[in-house]
């Protein structure tokens, strides 16, 4: 009788290596082929789209790099600021006094401190104004703004800033050159990656 317990033990305790030793193994060495198996045994996931991945991929850099083809104008930014813009940052983009604008004011008057930070008195960038308002704006509708509506409203919005003069047609060319005022106020970061890291 007791030969028979510890003998079933033993096979117990076999069955349960077996098990496990097999569940490890299966999980060690799973393959990119029994991931799309088990895809298509749930019914999810599947590769994106080149149109898909190109309408996430809209990040302009500092260096121009992502702008797209088009252009536009100040006068037509004007238009443009009006009707979509208006309501939340105010008619040509400054607060009137009394009112608190929903979106803030879009124009400074200088570089002195204790105004709001924006275009004129903070970004370094000018190829940021167009990648914020192309993804962001209008707040209650972003992404609906054509690439020649960007232009524009960037064009309107330097000139309203005295970055840029009245008759500048913007496009993916000049507006990677246009320096900011408060391009200087921003150090590049040299650090090493050294002892200097804490
Ligand atoms: C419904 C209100 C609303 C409308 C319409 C709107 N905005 Fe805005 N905008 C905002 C708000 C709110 C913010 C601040 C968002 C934040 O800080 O996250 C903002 C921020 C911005 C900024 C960044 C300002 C800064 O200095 O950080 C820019 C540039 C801008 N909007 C441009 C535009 C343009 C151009 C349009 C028209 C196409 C527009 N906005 C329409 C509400 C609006």
């Amino acid at each position: 009788m007791r030969k028979v317990m510890i003998m079933s033990c033993f096979v117990s305790l076999a069955m349960c290596c077996a098990v496990n030793e097999s569940s490890v193994a299966q999980f060690r060495y799973a393959t990119p082929a029994d991931s799309l198996k088990r895809m298509l045994k749930f019914g999810f996931g599947r590769t994106a789209g080149k149109a898909e991945i190109a309408a996430w991929d809209i990040d302009v850099r500092p260096d121009g790099k992502g702008l797209p083809a088009g252009k536009g104008d100040v006068k037509t930014g004007r238009l443009i600021f009006v009707k979509k813009c208006a309501l939340c940052h105010g008619s040509g983009g400054k607060e009137t006094p009394g009112v608190k604008l929903l979106g803030g004011a879009l124009v400074s008057d200088s570089l002195s401190s204790g105004r709001e930070k924006t275009i004129g008195n903070y970004w370094p960038y000018a190829t940021t104004l167009f990648d914020y308002i192309r993804r962001a704006m209008p707040y209650n509708l972003p992404g609906s703004l054509s690439n020649d509506e960007v232009y524009a409203l960037s064009a309107y919005l330097l000139h309203a800033n005295k970055i840029i003069g009245q008759t500048v047609v913007l496009d993916a060319v000049n507006l990677p050159k246009i320096v900011m005022p408060a391009r200087k106020m921003f150090v590049m970061d040299n650090r090493t990656g050294g002892k200097e890291i804490r």
